[in-house]
């Protein structure tokens, strides 16, 4: 039977492409997507989805409770796919606050709006679900070896990932409590495309197309595990299918990179792809190293074996296709990311949505 799922932060980037996976699927899954359109969320993101009978786009804030409940019972939701969040590490060292609202009252808003609208003596029958998306940073860091599995403790070091492990333990209380049928995910870093312009790989990329300084925190040896968005939509899909309620599941690439590697490679395949700078140097020449970010996680890397053994996934990009087809992507979207960088794509939303 037909799927209505409420997919919140479904104008940003990973929530995107979801959505373009979802859509894609009409006979499975009919989609509402609850955005508020902050500076990460942009309707290009979208292009090429039909507002219809089969997707809905609605701008609203995941705290406001009267209308996250009026979607629930007026769009009849039995499915949650919650992305909508603050999502820079960056940001929220220099403002928490927007953090503790949309990460933690947001996910609150909503696991009380499905506990209002589903039934109380079984709210998951019907096979409801609602898949709360989050971080492999709520573990904390980790040093030279080592994984993160699922039955590692929550060690969160940034305003951040503290923020997204009280949603996680709100979610997870939700299931113990009330019965809500609650699916936790927890993954490594994403790439691809519509990923917005202040998270390394597009920073990278944007800044070495304009010949400008490229920022490389502290030593750049800190690592991160890197996934490409694509695989992790599909994880998230078969976690919806297959998965179980109360379970988390841990995502990942397999893909574990120094920054300064992934900072080489940006450029490297640019030189190739364009030409090096216009004076001659190879785009590595822009590399600078500037003041570590505060609390910076020394590394990341992710144990997914618990998704491959009981739901099959693995993922199937490597990073060098991957990251190959990721340039590609933002050399073909220039302009979108010219729009966003100029701040220009905030002012089509603001008359487009105010009366
Ligand atoms: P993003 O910043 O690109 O997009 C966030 C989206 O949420 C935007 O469209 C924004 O407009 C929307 N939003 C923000 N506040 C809102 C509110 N109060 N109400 C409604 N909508 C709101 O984020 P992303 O990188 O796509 O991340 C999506 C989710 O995945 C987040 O929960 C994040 O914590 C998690 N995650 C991301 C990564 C990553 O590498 N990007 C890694 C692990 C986990
Ligand atoms: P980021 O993309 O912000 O993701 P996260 O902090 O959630 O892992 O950063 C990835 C890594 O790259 C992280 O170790 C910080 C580093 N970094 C830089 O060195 N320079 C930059 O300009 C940015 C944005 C990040």
């Amino acid at each position: 039977m037909r799927k209505t799922v409420l997919v919140t932060g479904g104008a940003g980037f990973i929530g995107s492409n979801f959505v373009h996976l979802l859509v894609g699927k009409p006979e499975e899954w009919r989609v509402v997507n609850l955005d508020k359109l902050t500076y990460a969320g942009n309707l290009k993101n979208l292009a090429g989805i039909e507002e219809g009978e089969n997707y809905r786009f609605v701008r609203g804030d995941i705290c406001d409770a009267e209308l996250v409940e009026k979607l629930f019972t007026e769009e009849k939701i039995d499915t949650v796919v919650h992305f909508a969040a603050e999502s820079h590490v960056d940001r929220s060292i220099t403002g928490p606050a927007a953090f503790i609202g949309t990460n933690i009252t947001g996910t609150f808003t909503l696991l009380e709006a499905a506990r209002k609208a589903w039934p109380v003596e079984n709210p998951g029958a019907g096979e409801r679900c609602f898949l709360h998306v989050s971080t492999d940073e709520v573990y904390g860091s980790l040093g030279e070896t080592g994984f993160f599995n699922e039955s590692t403790g929550y060690d969160p070091r940034s305003p951040y990932s503290a923020s997204k492990a009280s949603s996680d333990h709100l979610a997870s209380a939700y299931f113990h409590t009330y019965g809500l049928p609650v699916r936790i995910t927890n993954c490594s870093n994403n790439y691809g495309p519509w990923q917005f312009p202040e998270k390394l790989i597009p920073l990278i990329f944007n800044n070495a197309m304009h010949g400008k300084p490229l920022p490389v925190y502290g030593d750049g040896k800190n690592v991160r595990d890197w996934l490409y968005v694509v695989d992790h939509c599909e994880a998230i899909e078969q976690v919806l299918l297959r998965g179980a309620n109360g379970e988390s599941y841990n995502i990942g690439g397999n893909n574990e990179k120094q920054n300064l590697e992934i900072v080489h490679v940006v450029c490297d395949l640019l030189d190739r792809k364009i030409a090096p700078l216009k004076s001659g140097e190879p785009r590595r020449s822009l590399i600078t190293f500037v003041t570590d970010r505060p609390g910076h996680d020394r590394r990341y890397a992710i144990d997914a074996g618990k998704i491959d053994r009981e739901l099959g996934w693995q993922p199937k990009v490597s990073f060098e296709e991957g990251i190959e087809k990721t340039l590609d992507w933002y050399l073909a979207h220039q302009q979108w990311m010219d729009e966003i960088v100029s701040g220009d794509y905030q002012n089509y939303y603001e008359k487009m949505y105010t009366r």
